[in-house]
């Protein structure tokens, strides 16, 4: 630990400074070319931060030009259908973004002028300190600093805070009046994107690029070589649920369910039932198994049993809402679940 400057670098509001300077000069001329900061605008900037809030840049571009030739401005997106948004949304997941953001453009459309305060855009639908954040500095040039994983990353590194967080999360929450205490009042959203940038390509979570890196001046466990360790998150296991699901298909056509009353994040959403409808009977003896699909919705890790039910009648003419026999030229139409569609696609491939 010798190497370490010592006082350390960032103790006084010079020090801040200059961070902040090679910090920016760094983003001034390597940042990347994307396109919610070409022209930017107060509706790139939400739609991009709704998107990347729990997506990687990479995922997030051809969805962003697609929403954007779809839904161009708030009034476009306000007047669109729900089925329209959540079936460009597909794919992206965390459902409930797509849910917020079509509220979102309706409330926008009654704006004489957008709220530039922190408070007033946390009250609106899906917006969290992240994204207000984000959005008021970006857009509206407010002094608020973000904190999400890049900045964890990068700022524990920086000062080898050796605290134990619970989870992500907690560390955000905790590590957000240290970032607000660096930021470069006089370019708030350039240095909130910065931060981000330089977690994303420069400080990354395994084999940072400390050789290169704009700061590496200031950062105390980059000089001591042990950047790799910050931050330091409580690992925790995933819990794991196995369920099943149903392949039932009728004259090419595949029985489909969503959930459309429950506040389920997945209503509106199809994937292959869980269950079977109401006065739908079949030989439980006559069940093929067709595999077991893995997927990870939030902490949970689930395996799916697909198992194919051939043999079966109807007692009713049609089934309960919810359910849905789709074609494959219909499952073009409706929104799918991302594995669910993978799943099917694959199994249709192979012969059904
Ligand atoms: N991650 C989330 N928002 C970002 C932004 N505007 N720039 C870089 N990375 C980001």
């Amino acid at each position: 630990m010798k190497d370490i400057p010592n006082p350390h670098p960032l103790k006084s509001p010079e020090e801040v400074t200059r961070f902040q300077d090679s910090l920016l000069a760094w983003y001034d001329q390597y940042q990347r070319d994307l396109p919610w900061r070409s022209h930017p605008s107060l509706y790139k900037t939400v739609i991009s931060e709704f998107m990347l809030q729990q997506t990687r840049v990479s995922t997030v571009l051809p969805y962003f030009e697609n929403w954007l030739t779809k839904f161009p401005d708030f009034h476009k997106l306000a007047q669109a259908t729900e089925e329209g948004v959540m079936k460009t949304w597909e794919g992206l997941g965390y459902y409930s973004r797509a849910r917020n953001l079509h509220k979102l453009a309706k409330i926008a459309t009654t704006w004489k002028t957008p709220p530039a305060t922190l408070k007033d855009w946390k009250e609106l639908p899906g917006v969290g300190p992240y994204i207000a954040a984000a959005v008021t500095s970006i857009s509206l040039d407010k002094p608020n600093a973000v904190c999400d994983g890049n900045l964890v990353r990068v700022l524990t590194r920086i000062f080898s805070i050796e605290k134990e967080y619970k989870d992500g999360a907690t560390a955000q929450k905790k590590l957000q009046p240290l970032a607000q205490s660096l930021i470069d009042a006089d370019r708030p959203g350039d240095y909130n994107q910065a931060m981000m940038e330089l977690g994303a390509t420069v400080c990354h979570r395994q084999s940072p690029l400390c050789l290169t890196c704009p700061v590496i001046n200031f950062c105390e466990s980059g000089w001591a070589g042990d950047a790799e360790s910050f931050p330091r998150i409580q690992k925790k296991k995933n819990r794991k649920k196995s369920i099943q699901r149903y392949w039932v298909e009728c004259k090419s056509e595949l029985l489909l369910f969503t959930d459309l009353h429950s506040k389920n994040k997945l209503s509106g959403i199809y994937e292959l039932p869980q269950e079977v409808p109401t006065g739908f009977k079949h030989d439980a003896e006559a069940v093929e198994n067709m595999g077991i699909r893995k997927r990870t919705i939030g902490n949970v890790d689930y395996e799916e049993e697909i198992l194919r039910i051939s043999d079966f009648t109807s007692e009713v003419e049609e089934f309960e809402e919810g359910y849905l026999w789709a074609d494959k030229e219909k499952m073009k139409e409706i929104t799918l679940s991302g594995p669910h569609r993978k799943w099917i696609e694959e199994i249709l491939e192979e012969g059904g």
